[in-house]
């Protein structure tokens, strides 16, 4: 029903609506973004029309949809971006890349993440997360969301470019100047929200400039991301050309961390809120016993552990919305037209939430996920907060590698209890949190 076909006669457009002139419903997008897709989902049902940012879009909600987006992206599909995200990001970067160019370059940079460089990163990510658990207890009550951004920044910054940032705060301002810029509007005046952001950029490609010409006067520095990427070749020889290496390291600062930072408080608030799960996990936990330090072996045991994640990943995908694509060519969908050059987007949020794919969707089970259960298996594309298809995650294994030592630690170790009269209520733009960036009391459990 839902293959490729170019349409022939008069095909209707999917409902929805335009909404203002110019603004079109970009503002009640804005001030919530999970309200609106819920209200035109209900009216409209899985695929609907809309006005956003400028653009007549195409909103895609359900794997019948994804698959159909993943299955034509590059020929039919391509990605595109605001001109706030294409200027900060840069025109090397992977996420502005289209084609072929998009391939070669996603090639290279993937040898940053495959496992045998995975397999590195590991021991780094256990030493800053125990440093961090130290931290906290030390601390006693804390704004989560606030301490995990600057955990995942210190171990991106470890990883990727060798940088200590724990002690440099003032990288740590200026990286949060230049990511803020990204939904700014795209305005330059002195002082306005992307000026600073653009400026940020250049500082932080000055030190990525920096930290390249060290790496080219000490040729056997520590392996990291940097390295890897300087070093990468494809089958011809080629290598990855300055400005390509500069931005990439730049965009995976952003794409690396604050997922990370968005996936781990929602475990940790849902972990706080089904006590039953938390203890099954620490069950496992113990029944392992412990392992100092962590090996690739023992984490692949944590088959528990890594159904809570799934899970996790599930109930509250860090984005929950993938980036735009243009439309290359009109084409037909569930019987409807998607007009060339309009804008579609595929909804992971909305996606996760289908009730014929996944039993009491609202609720918190990890054991949807037991290999007997396995509700994700029934339909591909039904579990999507890696995205898929030749866009998906560059970074998902590194990003489960890292969820899982942090959650193994944790729950080990340490126990929290939310504090009283916060606003839990979740936000989901720029990346999914809680409103009040979940305020708990920490301790090492007896
Ligand atoms: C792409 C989610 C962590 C690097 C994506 C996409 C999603 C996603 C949904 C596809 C967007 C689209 O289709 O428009 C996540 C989540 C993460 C995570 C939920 C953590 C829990 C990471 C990490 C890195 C990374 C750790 C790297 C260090 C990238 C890159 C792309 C991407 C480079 C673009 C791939 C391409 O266009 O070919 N991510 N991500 N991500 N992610 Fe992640």
């Amino acid at each position: 029903r839902f293959a490729w076909r170019t349409p022939k006669g008069k095909l209707p457009l999917p409902p929805g609506r335009f909404g203002l002139p110019i603004v079109g419903e970009s503002i009640s997008y804005l001030r919530d973004p999970a309200r609106f897709m819920n209200q035109r989902q209900k009216q409209y049902g899985t695929i609907f029309k809309t006005h956003l940012f400028g653009r007549p879009t195409i909103v895609l909600i359900g794997a019948d949809a994804t698959r159909f987006l993943f299955t034509n992206e590059s020929q039919r599909f391509e990605m595109t971006n605001t001109p706030s995200f294409e200027v900060l990001l840069g025109a090397n970067s992977i996420g502005v890349k289209t084609g072929t160019a998009h391939q070669i370059l996603r090639k290279q940079l993937f040898q940053a993440f495959e496992p045998r460089a995975l397999a590195e990163y590991g021991t780094t990510i256990e030493d800053m997360t125990r440093r961090y658990l130290h931290k906290w207890e030390r601390m006693g009550t804390l704004t989560w969301y606030c301490e995990l951004k600057k955990y995942t920044l210190d171990i991106a910054c470890k990883l990727f470019v060798n940088v200590e940032t724990a002690s440099d705060e003032n990288l740590e301002k200026v990286y949060q100047t230049w990511s803020d810029g990204l939904l700014s509007i795209p305005i330059r005046f002195p002082g306005s929200k992307f000026d600073r952001a653009v400026r940020a950029r250049e500082q932080l490609l000055a030190l990525i400039d920096e930290m390249i010409n060290q790496r080219q006067q000490h040729r056997n520095s520590n392996q990291d991301v940097l390295k890897i990427l300087l070093q990468a070749q494809d089958e011809e020889g080629n290598r990855l050309s300055l400005e390509e290496v500069k931005d990439n390291v730049l965009g995976m600062l952003v794409a690396g961390h604050e997922t990370l930072t968005s996936a781990l408080t929602s475990l940790c608030l849902l972990l706080a809120q089904h006590p039953e799960v938390l203890q099954a996990a620490r069950a496992e936990q113990e029944q392992l016993g412990l392992t100092q330090p962590l090996t690739q072996e023992s984490l692949k045991q944590m088959t528990y552990l890594e159904q809570v994640l799934k899970e996790v990943l599930r109930m509250a995908p860090p984005v929950v919305r993938s980036g735009s694509r243009k439309v290359l060519e009109s084409c037909e969908f569930g019987g409807y037209l998607i007009p060339q050059s309009w804008d579609v987007f595929y909804q992971i949020q909305e996606t996760h939430q289908d009730q014929n794919v996944y039993a009491q969707a609202q609720r918190f089970d990890p054991e949807r996920f037991a290999p007997d259960r396995a509700e994700n298996k029934q339909k591909v594309f039904s579990y999507i907060p890696f995205g898929g298809g030749i866009r998906e995650c560059l970074g998902k294994e590194f990003a489960r590698l890292e969820m899982k030592v942090f959650a193994a630690l944790l729950i080990r170790e340490y126990h929290w209890e939310l504090l009283p009269g916060q606003n839990l209520e979740r936000v989901v733009l720029p990346f999914s949190r809680p409103h009040d960036g979940l305020k708990v009391k920490f301790w090492r459990r007896e």
